[in-house]
C-alpha cells in the first residue's frame, strides 16, 4: 500500500515514557525509591507527552500504589496516562475505577520476561470485544497492541477499538543482532500503519525502540505515538533521564522533519 501522506494529513508524532522499569529498580530493594511518580515529572519536563505504565497480573514492577500516584500527577499536569493491562476481570475493574486517559490491552503470561507478543485479537474476539466495549463506555480510549498483521489489524477494528498499537519489538531485535529480516520486518510494520490507519484507527507503535531504530520507526508517517521504555531508563544510568528522553524525542522530530523535506522517502522506504 503506497498512498502517500501530507504533513497536514499526518497526525504529530507524539512520545509516551514508560517508566515500569523506575519501579523494577526499587523493587530490587523493597524500597520506596526512585518513585516511579518522580520520573514521570521529570519526562513530562523532557518532553513526554504522556506516561504510559503496565500494571501487571504478577505486580512485579508498577504497584497498584503507584497507580493510584500516576492517575494524579497527570491528572494534576493535563497530560494523559496510557495504562497497560492484560485482558481479565480485575484490570478491567482498576481501569474502570480510574478512568485514565487510555488503556492499551496487552497479552500477559506471568512467565514472560517483557510482553513477548502482540494480542490474538482475531483468535480472542468474545473475550476481548467486551473489555473494549466496557472500557469505552467509561470513556477511556481502546489501544490493542498488536502484531503489524493485517487479520490482527481488521480484528482490532471489528471489534471496535480506537488505537492499535503495532509491537515493534521483532524489528528491533533484528536491527539489534544484524539480522537480514530487519527489511522485512519494517515492512510489514509500515504497511501495517498505511492499513490500519485507512481503517480508520489510530496509530501507536512501541517495544524495543532505542536511539538506532526509531528514526526508521518515527519516518513511518501514519504513526501518532511511540511508547518507549526499556532502552530510556538503561540509558538514563549513563546520561540522565532527562537527557535520554530530549535526545529521543530530537531523533523522533528529526526523522518525522526528513519524512516531509523528502516526499520521495515515503516511496523510497516502499
Ligand atoms: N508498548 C507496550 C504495549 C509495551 O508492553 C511496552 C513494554 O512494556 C512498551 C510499549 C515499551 O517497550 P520498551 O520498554 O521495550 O521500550
Amino acid at each position: 500500500m503506497s498512498v502517500r501522506i501530507t504533513p497536514q494529513q499526518a497526525p504529530p508524532l507524539r512520545l509516551g515514557i514508560n517508566i515500569d522499569h523506575v519501579a523494577t529498580i526499587r523493587n530490587a530493594r523493597g524500597d520506596a525509591y526512585p518513585d516511579p511518580a518522580r520520573a514521570a515529572e521529570v519526562a513530562m519536563l523532557a518532553g513526554a507527552d504522556g506516561i504510559t505504565a503496565h500494571l501487571r497480573e504478577d505486580r512485579r514492577h508498577i504497584s497498584d500504589a503507584d497507580i493510584d500516584a500516576l492517575a494524579a500527577l497527570t491528572r494534576r499536569r493535563g497530560r494523559p496516562l496510557n495504562l497497560e493491562m492484560a485482558v481479565t476481570l480485575e484490570m478491567e475493574a482498576i481501569a474502570l475505577a480510574h478512568k485514565p486517559h487510555a488503556a492499551c490491552l496487552v497479552p500477559e503470561r506471568r512467565e514472560e520476561v517483557t510482553t513477548e507478543g502482540g494480542l490474538d485479537v482475531a483468535g480472542q474476539h468474545n473475550r476481548i470485544a467486551p473489555v473494549v466495549g466496557s472500557l469505552k463506555a467509561a470513556g477511556v480510549r481502546v489501544s490493542l497492541f498488536i502484531e503489524p498483521d493485517p487479520l490482527q489489524i481488521a480484528a482490532a477494528h471489528a471489534v471496535g477499538a480506537h488505537v492499535v498499537e503495532l509491537h515493534t519489538g521483532a524489528y528491533c531485535l533484528a536491527v539489534r543482532e544484524g539480522r537480514p529480516e530487519a527489511d522485512a520486518l519494517f515492512n510489514r510494520l509500515r504497511e501495517g500503519a498505511a492499513l490500519a490507519a485507512s481503517l480508520g484507527l489510530e496509530v501507536h507503535a512501541g517495544h524495543g525502540i532505542d536511539y538506532e531504530t526509531v528514526s526508521a520507526v518515527a519516518a513511518i508517517p501514519e504513526l501518532a505515538e511511540l511508547n518507549i521504555g526499556h532502552f530510556l531508563i538503561g540509558e538514563a544510568i549513563f546520561t540522565g533521564l532527562d537527557a535520554a528522553i530530549r535526545r529521543m524525542r530530537a531523533l523522533m522530530d528529526a526523522a518525522r522533519a526528513r519524512t516531509w523535506a523528502d516526499p520521495e522517502s515515503q516511496e523510497a522506504a516502499a
